[in-house]
């Protein structure tokens, strides 16, 4: 007999575990130091509307899409495209995308718990210029032990919550993880806000200046949405499918997205306020956290304990996101192939943890060996973020709008949501026919070079 799949056991279970996943080293990491890079307030303004008008749609999209199959992003395409083979092929390009990323994204959620070890063993605290910053992440991220070492743990730390299934494992971590985040970032920016001279970092954030706009910039935003919002490689849609008939796909999907938009807020104005009171530059790049925040907390009062917050927190962000990425692998393993959880997913994660090394190791003895001029980690990057993600988003959309169609969709979408308001509903059906497949078809030939 067919085992019965698992169902979310709650709403707000569902919603804090899908909104783990979207929180993550995007919005902690990525999303502060873009922000700094290109111009501050007029970048969220961006950000907010590439998560408006696309994320948004798309997001509802990918719910829907798994909560009506009930299965992995294979069988779902198989399912409901009544086994096309391209749909299917769609469908497996985001198991095989959630493999890559998962391989890297480790790598980098585990150098965030080996700071949340070096903050605790003190190693931050007589180093006081960005430049020795620098030179530390250099010399611990290239020590093969260190980042390979973290690197496993992280692993551990994923296969462990996803061993115990969807509502004993993963629902389970984010009722934990997520508040007790939400605490630590509240708490963070507290204490950034009120340092002296915090106010310059506060105006950064709110006053925008449009002349730094380019197109280039829009690109940044429409690509950061996506990544943030793990659309488009069927995260969303295998949590989809764990959801019940009776929930309310649109309001969920508001909510994560609200949730996920906050906390990539939030983290700028844990960071700049504090940032700037020190006289610090906010267009670091991606150095930003790893370098310039450990030595930043050395001149704030309680830095050390904030300090371990803050990689703590990176930390939990982390990994309610790897156990989404690993959630969408073990699922398209266990239905496709009949295999049990347990099993599937320690195997697996002895697999993404070999396939990580070399990702872990780009930083130390492999930073010279390149291919097309990246290193095997930015390469894996390349290809997932600004490849595979935009690629899966589109083909999400068009399948929803058009092959799939709107006709058999929008009877699913309501199922739990007849009560919603029908312009909204309409502005959705319009928003994923034409605006989603055209703008991310932009951002992908772009990140191409082709625009
Ligand atoms: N959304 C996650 C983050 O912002 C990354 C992610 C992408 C997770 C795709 C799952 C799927 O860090």
């Amino acid at each position: 007999m067919k085992p019965e799949r698992e169902q979310w056991s709650s709403k707000i279970g569902f919603i804090l575990a899908t909104a783990g996943s979207a929180v993550g080293l995007g919005n902690i990491w990525k999303f502060p130091y873009l922000v700094g890079e290109n111009g501050g307030a007029a970048f969220i303004i961006l950000y907010l509307i590439c998560v408006v008008l696309v994320g948004l749609p798309i997001v509802i999209a990918e719910i829907l899409i798994g909560r009506t199959a009930q299965k992995n992003p294979v069988g779902s395409f198989r399912e409901l495209s009544k086994s096309n083979p391209f749909w299917i092929g769609i469908g497996l390009l985001g198991v095989i995308t959630g493999f890559i990323i998962l391989s890297y994204y480790n790598v980098i959620a585990g150098w965030s718990i080996g700071y949340v070890v070096e903050s605790i063993k003190g190693t931050f605290e007589n180093i006081d210029n960005p430049k020795a910053g620098g030179d530390l992440f250099i010399s611990l991220s290239s020590s093969s032990f260190w980042s390979v070492g973290f690197h496993f743990l992280f692993m551990v730390f994923t296969v462990y919550i996803v061993y115990f299934g969807v509502t004993k494992g993963i629902e389970k971590a984010g009722k934990i993880l997520m508040p007790t985040l939400l605490i630590l970032i509240i708490l963070l920016v507290i204490r950034g806000v009120t340092l002296e001279g915090a106010q310059k970092g506060i105006n950064y954030l709110i006053q925008a200046d449009f002349s730094v706009i380019t197109t280039k910039t829009v690109l940044l935003a429409l690509g950061q949405a996506f990544f943030s919002l793990s659309l488009g490689m069927g995260a969303l849609l295998t949590y989809g499918s764990y959801m019940s008939k009776k929930e309310n796909i649109p309001s969920s999907a508001i909510s994560i997205v609200g949730l996920d938009t906050f906390v990539a807020i939030l983290a700028g104005f844990m960071i700049f306020p504090a940032l700037f009171a020190l006289g610090m530059q906010p267009d670091q790049g991606p150095a930003l956290i790893y370098n310039i925040l450990p030595i930043m907390f050395n001149y704030i009062p309680g830095g050390y304990i904030f300090r371990i917050f803050f990689f703590l927190l990176l930390s939990m962000a982390a990994l309610t996101s790897t156990i989404s990425l690993m959630e969408v692998i073990t699922s398209f393993v266990v239905d496709e192939l009949k295999t049990k959880r347990e099993i599937t997913v320690i195997i697996l994660g002895l697999i993404v943890f070999s396939i990580g090394v070399p990702s872990a190791l780009s930083s130390g003895v492999l930073k010279d060996f390149t291919i097309f001029g990246l290193t095997y980690f930015d390469l894996f990057d390349f290809i997932a973020a600004n490849i595979f993600l935009p690629l899966g988003g589109i083909f999400i959309a068009l399948f929803t709008g058009w092959f799939w169609s709107i006709k058999k969709a929008l009877p699913s979408l309501l199922e739990g949501a007849d009560d919603f308001n029908p312009t909204l509903i309409k502005t959705w059906i319009f928003l994923i026919k034409f605006v989603a497949p055209v703008m991310v078809l932009i951002i992908l030939l772009s990140s191409l070079g082709v625009l």
